[in-house]
């Protein structure tokens, strides 16, 4: 790495810096995410690199007023199922934060709360009390009290559905009618009359994408034989911190160097990624496979192709889990070990979105419910190869930001074809990863996404307030 740009990183970006040094000593503090993953989490960047002083107000909507200002004064309580640094939690945080900064008063309550990851919670914890959030238990008067007097309250995931008949009891049917229920999950076993028996009656749901809704939409009539509340489906959007980075040539240089030098890629190397926690639903299994074919394709062809790499992030070898070594078990067999990288499961993604060449997103089965990390490497100008499933059909435009293939094993085939193309393709390559760019810019920014928030809120409340006025 060239001392000028470190220099320029110390002088602009205190935190890159920090971070740089995080990384080149190994201790990356990593946090690491429990194994248990839903089709929606995943581990996001939240590194709060904002100056805690500046109203963040300021920064999610330039000239234009910002579109939660009806919220000022408004009491909202939020009830997260849990706290940690996964997928859901972490949007009901930013959700808190948009609310905060436009003068709502948020109450945060977590239904569960393992003992393993105390650390976390105190942290993600001391994190919303400095900006403002109240937070308090989840099972005392208090919650009660503040249910009651609440303009809404914020359900967020299916499976906090229990905590309105044990903690509310008899007084379930006065809440009901301004709670917003925010879901994020598209797997059968959220499918339960315990969970989700209150959704016909709720003032809203809000779902992440087309399918997923449609999904809960099928599967509350055919298995459960309830109706679903007026369901909104609000894409996600990125966040301005995310942002900052992937608009920054410097910071991605610099990134993009040193991550490549720490994993023994060459700068001339094309490098294709999957980032997710590694899980059999996630597909790092296929892709390997995907990945080994399309390395045979090009010896036999014979094809001129830069050295190609496959990264893994998102592993846990202190999970020991039979994938995980399977996984490292067919690299060997394959004798591909130096060009396939394992790194560790890690909050901070922005730093490999830098460094690599093409995102793959490998979820199987119904996909992703949403799948943050797709707009995230979009935002860095990275073509996808993505799964034909749940979310990713939201977001990648084959063809243009990106290509798709077939979930499962018959996608192993159509996946590698689609690397060697990308790998052959320069020129294509780039111009797919800038029109995901422009496409994100289009519809993929947190403001968006606050536009999007806004327009059920406004509902949601006024639907409450009919009711409570009749
Ligand atoms: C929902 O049901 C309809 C009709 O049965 C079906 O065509 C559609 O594929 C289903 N959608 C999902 C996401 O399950
Ligand atoms: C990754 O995790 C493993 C198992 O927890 C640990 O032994 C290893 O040092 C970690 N690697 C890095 C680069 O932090
Ligand atoms: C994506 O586009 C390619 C052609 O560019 C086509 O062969 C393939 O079937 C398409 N896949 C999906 C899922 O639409």
């Amino acid at each position: 790495m060239a001392k000028h740009s470190v220099g320029w990183v110390a002088s602009q970006k205190r935190w890159l810096l920090a971070f740089l040094v995080m990384l080149s000593v190994s201790t990356l503090i990593a946090f690491f995410i429990r194994a248990a993953f839903d089709t929606c989490d995943r581990n996001l960047d939240v590194v709060d690199k904002r100056p805690s002083t500046v109203p963040y107000s300021d920064f999610i909507v330039g000239a234009s007023p910002n579109p939660l200002k009806f919220m000022k004064s408004k009491l909202v309580l939020l009830v997260s199922h849990e706290l940690s640094l996964s997928g859901g939690p972490l949007l009901l945080m930013e959700l808190a934060f948009l609310l905060r900064s436009v003068g709502a008063e948020i109450y945060w309550v977590t239904i569960q709360k393992p003992v393993d990851t105390g650390e976390v919670v105190y942290s993600l914890e001391h994190k919303m009390l400095n900006r403002g959030v109240q937070v308090f238990s989840a099972r005392g008067q208090e919650a009660v009290d503040t249910a009651l007097k609440a303009d809404l309250v914020v359900l967020n995931t299916a499976v906090s559905g229990k905590w309105l008949d044990l903690v509310l009891k008899e007084h379930v049917v006065r809440v009901l009618p301004k709670v917003l229920w925010w879901i994020h999950e598209m797997r059968g076993h959220y499918f339960k009359l315990d969970y989700v028996k209150h959704l016909p009656l709720v003032s809203g749901a809000m779902i992440d994408s087309h399918v997923t809704a449609e999904y809960w939409q099928n599967r509350t009539r055919e298995r459960l034989r309830i109706k679903m509340p007026h369901t909104y489906v609000v894409h996600l959007g990125n966040s301005k911190e995310l942002m900052d980075v992937a608009e920054d040539r410097v910071a991605k240089r610099v990134l993009r160097e040193h991550v490549r030098e720490s994993l023994g890629v060459r700068s001339e190397d094309i490098v294709f990624a999957i980032i997710n926690s590694v899980s059999r639903g996630k597909g790092q299994d296929l892709f390997l496979r995907s990945f080994y074919e399309s390395l045979q394709m090009i010896q036999e062809k014979k094809l001129q192709v830069p050295m190609m790499h496959a990264v893994i992030v998102g592993s846990d070898m202190n999970a020991q889990t039979k994938f995980e070594s399977e996984l490292r078990s067919y690299v060997i067999q394959k004798k591909i070990q130096d060009r396939v990288h394992f790194v560790n499961k890690t909050l901070t993604v922005a730093p490999y979105l830098a460094a690599i060449d093409v995102l793959v997103q490998n979820s199987q089965a119904r996909g992703e419910c949403f799948g943050r990390i797709t707009i995230e490497a979009m935002a860095f100008q990275l073509p996808v190869l993505g799964t034909a499933a749940g979310g990713t059909t939201e977001i990648v435009v084959n063809g243009t930001t990106g290509l798709l293939h077939p979930a499962g094993k018959e996608g192993v085939t159509p996946l590698a074809k689609n690397i060697v193309k990308l790998a052959t393709h320069v020129e294509r390559r780039l111009t797919m990863g800038k029109r995901g760019y422009e496409k994100v810019k289009e519809r993929f920014l947190e403001h968006h996404m606050a536009d999007r928030i806004a327009t059920v809120l406004k509902e949601v409340l006024r639907r409450s307030k009919s009711h409570t006025d009749s």
